[in-house]
């Protein structure tokens, strides 16, 4: 069996996914289950790089080491590659003692043969910031050369530092790219890297010794391995001894555009010089932004995978993601388009032609799927899409495999519009017609069943399931797929596979969301709210009431009888003597037949407006006088 080993690039862990992670693990699915679906003997790598300076910072930060830290927060990756669906076969942790020794051991070797020497490393460096400074990041002012992070003045430093021929092995490598020009996709990536390796590359330093949280250059503690070099080695110590032997000559790395010089130069540079073979093939994909505009922290824009996937189903989000850009290409994440998407290919195309082709094999064929042999529009497009979609999948174009597969759906709506079933229902002379219809229709949704499975496992095996087939989709083969074998199958019952969105509703709602977000106030408006820290001095049950205490509370200069909405989070004991911050100028309302002077302030998780969880806000320091003013 021909063997199909994909990777991801490991992920720091630092930071939160988001959906430019998801989509490069998403897209290495889809292959990973397409190859296995094709009889590869498939193997999926993905994991964490969890080494580095800025670990170290915020483990120091946290009062924490860097490895309980790592420990903590890689699990970001492996929850959300479990709500993805993703089906890899490994998960590497750099930070795993099978990749430490592996490291230390490729590094030792290409000291023993030269490939790896000690030199001198120099460069501006940021003292406080304990961080070289590339050439072109450097601010000049007055003459000076300051740090773009922090703004102080760099200094010259040299070190000591081990150095990578990686020079040595150029020619080699442009030879090999000559030879293969498939191995950087797309072309343009290709080009780029081609002219980069042309114009010269220096021996790079592969130590550092001014960072502690790395994995130490054997024989030389006072060094550790540049991360780097560390992490691209995470490919070939996941496999192991035999995995190595079976997969590592057919690797494929998926990566982002941003990270393609360390993939297809420093990389294959130090395979070359380890001996092991090249990888077959590195495909970049271009870079998402959202509404327009790259996705950062700062702006607050960063699309949470989970809360995409909550609102809209993971099917469809997989699905968007590899259909609405050509794969390379940069794309532009929107919310609308998702549910344009979501209402016309997947409501509409795929989910009614499920429903109707069930609905009339039920009415007119007491839900068994007539036999019949006839060659059919259906039956001789078929394999013409099975070759495009494997044509396309062979070069990453996702976005050709969906329209080739929507091209087929296409066509079975239009042969259910043109074959008038329901006109042929009506008259017993045409049952062979009827059969002819039913048994193309049912096939073209098993064929389209087994389509879509890579892109979405669930969806495909919602149709089998419906389509009454015990077998997971995503477990056949497609060569095994044979057109009118699925006559006599008795179908199931029909359900929704994704319920239409109504845009207006949808439209009101996230304009709804966004005023509540963003309507700005003047520091004169926040002004006219009184604050003031208060002590509740008196809990009193209200009989009629589930939700409201009547509180007395304490402002110093005066006493104040407040409801407030937190019975079912605390008891009467737990409030008693807190302080709080009371809103003491907000009109008094009547609530149960006592009258309320006041708000108290809390924070809530609400759900369907309704507080799952609330805690009160407190004054950090409990000893600051009753009264004293919020602002
Ligand atoms: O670079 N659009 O890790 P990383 C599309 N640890 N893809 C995006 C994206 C966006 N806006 N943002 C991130 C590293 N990605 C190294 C890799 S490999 C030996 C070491 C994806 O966490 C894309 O695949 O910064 C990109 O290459 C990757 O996340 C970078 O992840
Ligand atoms: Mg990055």
């Amino acid at each position: 069996m021909k063997a199909f080993y994909i990777t991801t690039p490991i992920y720091y862990v630092n930071d939160i996914p988001h959906i430019g992670h998801a989509y490069t693990t998403i897209a290495c699915d889809v292959s990973a289950r397409y190859k296995r679906m094709k009889g590869f003997d498939v193997y999926f790598l993905t994991g964490t790089d969890e080494h580095g300076q800025k670990i170290q910072v915020s483990a120091e930060a946290k009062g924490k080491t860097p490895q309980e830290l790592v420990d903590e927060i890689h699990v970001n990756f492996k929850r959300l590659w479990q709500v993805l669906n993703i089906s890899n076969d490994d998960f590497i942790r750099t930070t795993e003692a099978r990749h430490i020794k592996k490291v230390q051991e490729i590094f030792a070797k290409l000291i023993s043969q030269g490939d790896i020497y000690k030199g001198k490393y120099s460069g501006y460096y940021c003292v406080p910031d304990e961080t070289y400074v590339p050439e072109n990041a450097i601010i000049e002012h007055d003459g000076k050369k300051l740090c773009p992070d922090c703004g102080r003045e760099l200094i010259i430093m040299e070190e000591e530092s081990y150095f990578f021929k990686g020079s040595k092995y150029v020619p080699a490598l442009i030879k090999f790219y000559e030879d293969h020009v498939k191995a950087v996709m797309p072309r343009i990536r290709y080009n780029e890297i081609m002219s980069f390796l042309k114009g010269g590359v220096k021996d790079q330093s592969v130590s550092r010794t001014s960072l502690k949280w790395g994995i130490p250059v054997p024989g030389d503690e006072a060094h550790v391995i540049y991360v780097w070099f560390d992490a691209l080695i995470n490919y070939v110590s996941a496999l192991g001894e035999n995995n190595f032997a079976r997969y590592w000559p057919n690797v494929r790395h998926m990566v982002g555009k941003d990270i393609i010089r360390f993939h297809c130069v420093t990389w294959p540079l130090m395979l070359l010089a380890l001996g092991y073979d090249l990888p077959v093939e590195i495909i970049a994909h271009g870079w998402w932004t959202v509404d327009g505009e790259k996705m950062s922290k700062t702006k607050g824009n960063v699309i949470d995978p989970f809360k995409i996937v909550e609102s809209y189903g993971l099917d469809a989000f997989r699905y968007f993601l590899l259909r609405e850009v050509p794969f390379g290409n940069d794309g532009d994440f929107s919310e609308l388009a998702l549910v344009n998407r979501i209402n016309s290919d997947l409501a509409n195309d795929l989910g009614n032609l499920l429903n109707r082709t069930l609905q009339m094999i039920k009415s007119y064929r007491a839900g068994i799927v007539p036999k019949n042999e006839d060659i059919s529009p259906l039956s001789e497009l078929a394999p013409e899409i099975l070759s495009r979609v494997d044509e396309a999948m062979n070069e990453y174009a996702y976005d050709d495999a969906l329209k080739a597969i929507w091209e087929f759906i296409s066509r079975t709506n239009k042969f259910i519009d043109e074959t008038l079933a329901w006109k042929l229902a009506k008259d017993p002379a045409k049952s062979h017609e009827l059969d002819y219809v039913l048994l193309n229709l049912y096939e073209a949704l098993r064929l389209t069943g087994l389509l879509i499975a890579p892109f979405m496992p669930d969806t495909a095996s919602k149709i089998y399931s419906q389509l009454g087939i015990n077998d997971e989709p995503v477990k056949l083969l497609y060569e095994s797929f044979s057109w009118g074998a699925g006559a006599g199958t008795r179908i199931n019952k029909s359900e929704v596979l994704f319920p239409r969105i109504d845009i207006n509703e949808w439209q009101k709602s996230k304009e709804t969301a966004k005023l509540e977000q963003n309507s700005e106030i003047t520091i004169e408006d926040f002004a006219k709210v009184d604050m003031r820290v208060a002590e509740i001095i008196n809990v009193e049950e209200i009989p009629r009431s589930k939700k409201l205490y009547k509180l007395e509370v304490d402002l110093g200069y005066e006493k104040r009888t407040v409801c407030s909405g937190i019975k079912a989070f605390f008891t009467p004991e737990e409030l008693m003597h807190k302080r709080v911050i009371l809103v003491t100028n907000l009109k008094p309302v009547k609530l149960c037949g006592i009258m309320s002077n006041g708000m108290i302030l809390a924070a809530s998780v609400k759900h369907d407006g309704v507080a799952e969880a609330l805690t009160l806000l407190t004054p950090f320091d409990e000893t600051i006088p009753l009264g004293s003013k919020v602002s």
